[in-house]
């Protein structure tokens, strides 16, 4: 079973995963937001960021390998009567436009090593000047809690790493610590998570 295999089980459970409500991170940039800005959206899942970004009237693309949780997705979005462009594809050879985005969000992605350098790399690329990239992750300290995140401590974040993958952009804010997630049923209670808010230069 390949890991998008994985997720479509997963998602195919039935109630959405991770709530129907955006991140309360990615949340937290409302004010930052203006109507017409390109976002794109990182393993968008079943698509509850991208399409709260899309309600906010942002055009937004939605990349995810689950083609389950791109059917909720679209599902959630004709709710909404929004229509971001969700696309199904495996993000380590996704390609994207340089310059292209001026919000990139990067939600509870959790990739292996080599994987993750990759997706990051395409992250970077694919900001326009002055764009915006938004990061939570789950970080070490999540061990032995209950609520979400990867088993393989390989595929967690920490702000070294945000630094490291991300040099060359402005830190504006870089925290890791202890959060109270209440995302749908997967991601409930107290959380190890590191936030991150980078800006390419104009
Ligand atoms: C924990 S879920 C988070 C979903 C969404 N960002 C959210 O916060 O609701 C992780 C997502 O990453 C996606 N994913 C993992 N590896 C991927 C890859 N290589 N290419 C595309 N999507 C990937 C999975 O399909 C899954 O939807």
């Amino acid at each position: 079973m390949s890991d998008a295999a994985a997720w479509d089980a997963r998602y195919a459970e039935g109630a959405f995963a991770f709530g129907e409500a955006p991140n309360r991170y990615l949340e937290s940039l409302l004010p930052r937001l203006r109507p017409g800005m390109r976002a794109l959206a990182l393993a968008d899942g079943e698509g509850r960021n991208g399409v709260w970004l899309a309600r906010q009237g942002l055009s937004v693309t939605a990349v995810d390998w689950s083609t389950t949780g791109i059917a909720k997705a679209r599902a959630l979005a004709v709710r909404h009567g929004v229509a971001p462009d969700l696309v199904t594809a495996d993000l380590t050879r996704w390609e994207t436009p340089a310059a292209a985005f001026d919000l990139v969000a990067w939600i509870f992605l959790h990739l292996p090593p080599a994987d993750r350098a990759v997706v990051a790399a395409t992250a970077r690329r694919a900001l326009a000047p002055g764009g915006l990239l938004v990061l939570e992750c789950f970080s070490p300290a999540q061990k032995g809690r209950r609520s979400g995140g990867p088993r393989d401590p390989a595929l967690l974040w920490t702000a070294d790493l945000v630094r490291e993958h991300f040099a060359g952009l402005e830190i504006l804010e870089c925290l890791q610590g202890t959060v109270l997630l209440d995302e749908g049923p997967k991601h409930q209670g107290h959380a190890e998570v590191v936030r991150a808010l980078l800006r390419k230069a104009p």
